[in-house]
C-alpha cells in the first residue's frame, strides 16, 4: 500500500459514528424501501436489473443484447437505437408534462426566466437547427464555452439531438485550457457568449475566445449567444450571433431527434489525471442515459412536486449528469442559479431555497464549509422548510461540515445523500438512497447493480477497517467507453493495475463492519482543490512554462475550506533572482495557463527537488516533510 494512503489514515472519521436513520416523512415516499433486498437481487443479475431500468425509457429500436463485455471495452444495449434528448424532452411533451416547468433560472443580478417542457423542446430544436445550418453533422465535435445561462443547457442538448459530440469547457478555465481542448477534440464549431457575470463582474468570454479561434485550424465557426450586450468583435465568415441565425425561418422547422446507435458518443469531457495532459473521457447515449436516470431517481427520489437544485456548473460532469440530463430524463423541475453563493451577501443560496421552495439541494463539501464560515445567522434568516433531501459530491465530506449541513440547513429532517462517483463513471456509484441509515463522512453503500470492493495490491479484498484501493468489479452502463483517440491509455490508466479484472478508481478507501465505504482520497497525482480535479503534472508544467522556472513540484495540503490547497516548490533557472513579487507573478501565470482554481496557495523557492535515480520527482517526500509525517522508504532517492 502506498504511503499516501497510510499518511491520511489519521484524518478519517470514526467508523463507530452514530447512525442517522431516515425520518418517517422521507421513508414514506422513498421509492426504494429496503436497500438490502434490492441490492442483493441486482448484483445476482446486474444485466436484468439494468434492462428493467432501460425499459422505463423510450428506444427507437430495441437491443439484441444487454451487454457485450470484451474487457475492458463494454457495449451496453447492443443494437439498440435511441437519443437521450428524446427521453429528456419529447417523451414529456407528449404528456401533461408539456406544460410543466422544467427550468427556473435566476441570474446573479436577480433576473429570472422560466421554461416549460414545451418551450425547452422548442428552444433545443431551434438551437439544433442553427447548428445544422452551420454544417454540424452527426459525429462532429462541438466545443461549448458558456456562462451558466439556460442557453448553456440548450446548446448541450442541441448537440446531442443531432448526434454531434459536445465537449464542454468550464467557463472558468483559461484561454490556454480552452485551446488545448479544442485541438484535441478537433472541434469545428465553438459555442460561446459575449460574456457572463460572476461575483458582480463581467467575464469577457468572447474576447477570450478570440485569442484561440484565430490559431485553431480545425475551427470553422464561432456561435455567440448574446448575454451581456457589451460590444464584441465579430469576425465576418467565422463568428455568428445566435439570435440572428435563430430568427431565420429555416431554424423554426421541426428537428426530430436523430436515431442513434446506443453506443454513439454523446460527449467528451476532459479531466485531469496522472499524465500531464487532460484526458478526454467519452460517454455514449444509451448506457449513460440509463444510469443517470436510474441513479437520480433512486437517490433523490424526484417526483413531480419537487424543485431540485444542483449548484454545480454544467461544465463539469456533475452538471452534465445531474443538471442537464438527469433532471430532464426524470421530467423534473430544476432550478439553476448563475452567480456566486455570496453575492451580494452570504445568504444568497438560502434566499433562493426559500424563494423557489427548493426541495432537494445538491452541493459540495467545499461550498458548505465556505458558507459555514459566515455563521448560522445567514441561513437562519430564511425559511428552509421546503427542503426534503440534501446532497454532497466531489470529495469526502468531513463530519463537522456534514453535521452543520444536516442541522443548520436541513433542520435535522433532511438526510444527506453523499454521492461518490467520477467523471469516468458517468453517474452515482456509491451513495445512500433515502432509506439507508447514514453515518457522517461516508457515501455508505454501492448503488444497485454496482459491485465495488476495497482491495490490496494483489486485488484481494481487505478486512473491514483496513485501507485499500477502491475498485469496481463489473462493468456498469454509464462507464466511460474509452479515452478520446487513446484506447491504449484507457486500458493502462483504469484497467492495468489488476490485469483487466477490475476498474481502479484511483481512490483509497476503507470498508467498515457494516459494509459502509469510507473514501479516503486519491492515491495518484491528482489533487482535489475545492472539489475540482487537478493534476500535479498540469500545474507543474504551467509553472515550468514561466521563463524563470527550471523545475517545479506540487503537492496537496489539507485546507479548512478547499479540502486541499496546492503548494508548489520551484527551482529557478541559473542567474534568476526572485524578489517580493515573484510568488504572485507565478501564481498569476498558472492562473493564465490553467484557470484561477489551479493557482498554488504557497510557493517555496528551493535549490533542488528530491528525485529517484531514474529522475522522477518524489512528491511524497515533499508532502511528508511538509505535513511532518514519517518520510518512509527513501532507498530510491538519488541524493
Ligand atoms: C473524484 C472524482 C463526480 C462528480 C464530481 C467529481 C472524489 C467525488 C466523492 C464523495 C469522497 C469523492 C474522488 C473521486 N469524490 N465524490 N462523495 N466522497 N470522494 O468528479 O472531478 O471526476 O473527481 O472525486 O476522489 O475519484 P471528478
Amino acid at each position: 500500500m502506498s504511503e499516501t494512503v497510510q499518511a491520511e489514515k489519521a484524518t478519517l472519521p470514526s467508523e463507530e459514528a452514530v447512525l442517522y436513520p431516515p425520518p418517517a416523512h422521507v421513508l414514506e415516499r422513498a421509492r426504494v424501501k429496503s436497500y438490502e433486498e434490492l441490492y442483493k437481487e441486482s448484483i445476482e443479475n446486474p444485466e436484468a436489473y439494468w434492462e428493467a431500468e432501460a425499459r422505463e425509457l423510450e428506444w427507437f429500436k430495441p437491443w439484441e443484447r444487454v451487454l457485450d463485455w470484451q474487457a475492458p471495452f463494454a457495449r451496453w444495449f447492443v443494437g439498440a437505437e435511441c437519443n437521450i434528448t428524446h427521453n429528456c424532452l419529447d417523451r414529456h411533451v407528449k404528456t401533461w408534462r408539456k406544460n410543466k416547468l422544467g427550468l427556473i433560472w435566476e441570474s446573479e443580478s436577480g433576473e429570472t426566466r422560466t421554461y416549460s417542457y414545451f418551450s425547452m423542446h422548442r428552444e433545443v430544436c431551434r438551437f439544433a437547427n442553427v447548428l445544422k445550418s452551420l454544417g454540424v453533422h452527426k459525429g462532429d465535435r462541438v466545443t461549448i464555452y458558456m456562462p451558466r445561462i439556460p442557453e448553456q443547457v440548450f446548446a448541450i442538448l442541441a448537440c446531442a439531438r443531432i448526434g454531434a459530440i459536445h465537449s464542454v469547457v468550464f467557463g472558468g478555465f483559461s484561454v490556454e485550457a480552452l485551446f488545448d481542448r479544442i485541438q484535441d477534440a478537433e472541434s469545428r464549431v465553438l459555442i460561446t457568449a459575449d460574456g457572463g457575470f460572476m461575483n458582480g463582474k463581467m467575464v469577457p468570454l468572447k474576447s477570450m475566445v478570440d485569442q484561440v479561434a484565430g490559431r485553431s485550424p480545425c475551427l470553422e465557426s464561432v456561435l455567440v449567444v448574446r448575454r451581456t450586450g457589451e460590444p464584441v468583435a465579430m469576425e465576418a465568415g467565422r463568428d455568428y450571433w445566435y439570435h440572428d441565425l435563430a430568427e431565420l425561418p429555416i431554424s423554426q422547422r421541426p428537428c426530430p431527434a436523430e436515431s442513434l446507435d446506443s453506443e454513439h458518443p454523446l460527449f467528451i469531457l476532459y479531466t485531469s489525471g496522472t499524465t500531464g495532459r487532460p484526458k478526454g473521457i467519452v460517454h455514449v447515449h444509451g448506457g449513460y442515459m440509463v444510469q443517470v436516470y436510474t441513479t437520480l431517481k433512486n437517490v433523490f427520489d424526484l417526483d413531480d412536486e419537487d424543485r431540485y437544485w444542483c449548484t454545480a456548473d454544467a461544465g463539469w460532469v456533475t452538471g452534465h449528469s445531474y443538471i442537464v440530463y438527469g433532471p430532464l430524463l426524470m421530467g423534473a423541475t430544476m432550478f439553476m442559479y448563475e452567480g456566486a453563493p455570496t453575492f451580494p451577501y452570504p445568504d444568497r443560496w438560502w434566499r433562493l431555497v426559500a424563494r423557489y421552495g427548493i426541495t432537494v439541494l445538491y452541493s459540495t463539501p467545499t461550498a458548505i464549509r465556505g458558507l459555514m464560515r459566515f455563521g448560522e445567522a445567514w441561513p437562519d434568516r430564511h425559511d428552509l422548510s421546503s427542503l426534503r433531501l440534501l446532497g454532497s459530491v466531489g470529495e469526502p465530506i468531513n463530519p463537522e461540515a456534514w453535521r452543520w449541513y444536516h442541522r443548520v440547513i436541513g433542520k435535522e429532517r433532511c438526510p444527506i445523500m453523499d454521492t461518490w462517483w467520477q467523471t469516468e463513471t458517468g453517474g452515482f456509484m456509491i451513495s445512500p438512497t433515502p432509506c439507508v441509515p447514514l453515518k457522517p463522512g461516508t457515501a455508505t453503500r454501492p448503488l444497485f447493480g454496482i459491485e465495488v470492493d476495497v482491495v490490496d495490491d494483489r486485488g484481494q479484498s481487505v478486512e473491514p477497517g483496513q485501507d485499500g484501493l477502491l475498485v469496481i468489479k463489473k462493468p456498469w452502463p454509464g462507464m466511460l467507453r474509452t479515452l478520446y483517440k487513446n484506447p491504449e491509455l484507457y486500458k493502462e490508466v483504469y484497467w492495468s493495475r489488476f490485469e483487466g479484472r477490475y476498474y481502479s478508481a484511483g481512490d483509497s478507501a476503507r470498508k467498515d463492519k457494516d459494509g459502509y465505504i469510507w473514501v479516503v482520497g486519491r492515491v495518484d497525482d491528482v489533487i482535489k482543490v475545492s472539489g475540482y480535479r487537478l493534476g500535479t503534472a498540469e500545474v507543474e508544467s504551467a509553472l515550468v512554462s514561466h521563463p524563470a522556472v527550471a523545475e517545479a513540484a506540487c503537492i496537496g495540503k489539507p485546507h479548512p475550506v478547499k479540502g486541499n490547497s496546492i503548494k508548489a516548490f520551484v527551482v529557478f533557472v541559473a542567474g534568476f533572482t526572485p524578489d517580493d513579487n515573484t510568488s504572485e507573478e507565478l501564481r498569476e501565470h498558472v492562473g493564465k495557463e490553467l484557470g484561477k482554481i489551479a493557482r498554488p496557495d504557497e510557493i517555496d523557492f528551493v535549490s533542488g527537488l528530491p528525485k529517484t535515480r531514474s529522475g522522477k520527482i518524489m512528491r511524497r517526500l515533499l508532502k511528508a516533510q511538509e505535513l511532518g509525517l514519517p518520510i518512509g522508504d527513501t532507498s530510491t532517492l538519488e541524493d
